[in-house]
């Protein structure tokens, strides 16, 4: 099993739709059972709080499933997952300050470094939004999910025969 996380700030907008748009491509791409992925935020702020109701509606929208509490990243997941994916700049900072000296940041990504359309490294940050930048975000999963994927199939040789 392939364990990915992905990390924004809150864990309520970006991290969990994120995981909500891998989890149904995963499917798609008939890699059911043998990817796996959860969410977590670098802040505190809204630790077992549902995903912002916003998210929902692009879940909903969209046919998603997500069913998530807000969590805080800690240093256990560096070996719990195979891959981190922050969805902005300050998220992988933050998340690089936590490692240990000596650990590699080899599998430690920038959501949007599998965006092929990216004009920006980050995946802006809704919260502060109208739905439109909540559409705008699950475009960006959208297009970065599937290419981290091929990614995934091109690394793992056992996925690139399903
Ligand atoms: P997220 O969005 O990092 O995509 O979950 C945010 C959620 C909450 C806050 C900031 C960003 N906040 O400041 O509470």
């Amino acid at each position: 099993m392939i364990r990915v996380l992905f990390v924004c700030l809150g864990n309520i907008c970006r991290s969990p739709m994120a995981e909500a748009v891998f989890n149904s491509l995963v499917e798609k791409n008939g890699l059911a059972g043998l990817i796996d992925s959860d969410s977590a935020g670098t802040s505190d702020y809204h630790i077992g709080e549902p995903p912002d109701s916003r998210t929902m509606d692009v879940v909903q929208k969209y046919h998603l499933n997500l069913d998530h509490q807000g969590r805080q990243f800690t240093t256990h997941d560096f070996h719990k997952f195979n891959y981190i994916m922050a969805m902005d700049q300050s998220n992988l900072s933050n998340i690089k300050r936590l490692l240990p000296s000596q650990a590699s940041d080899d599998t430690i990504f920038l959501m949007r470094d599998f965006d092929d359309k990216a004009g920006a490294k980050n995946v802006p940050d809704p919260y502060w939004s109208e739905a439109d930048g909540f559409e705008e975000v699950y475009q960006i999963l959208l297009r970065s999910c599937q290419n981290f994927i091929d990614y995934l199939k091109k690394n793992h040789t056992d996925l690139a025969r399903t």
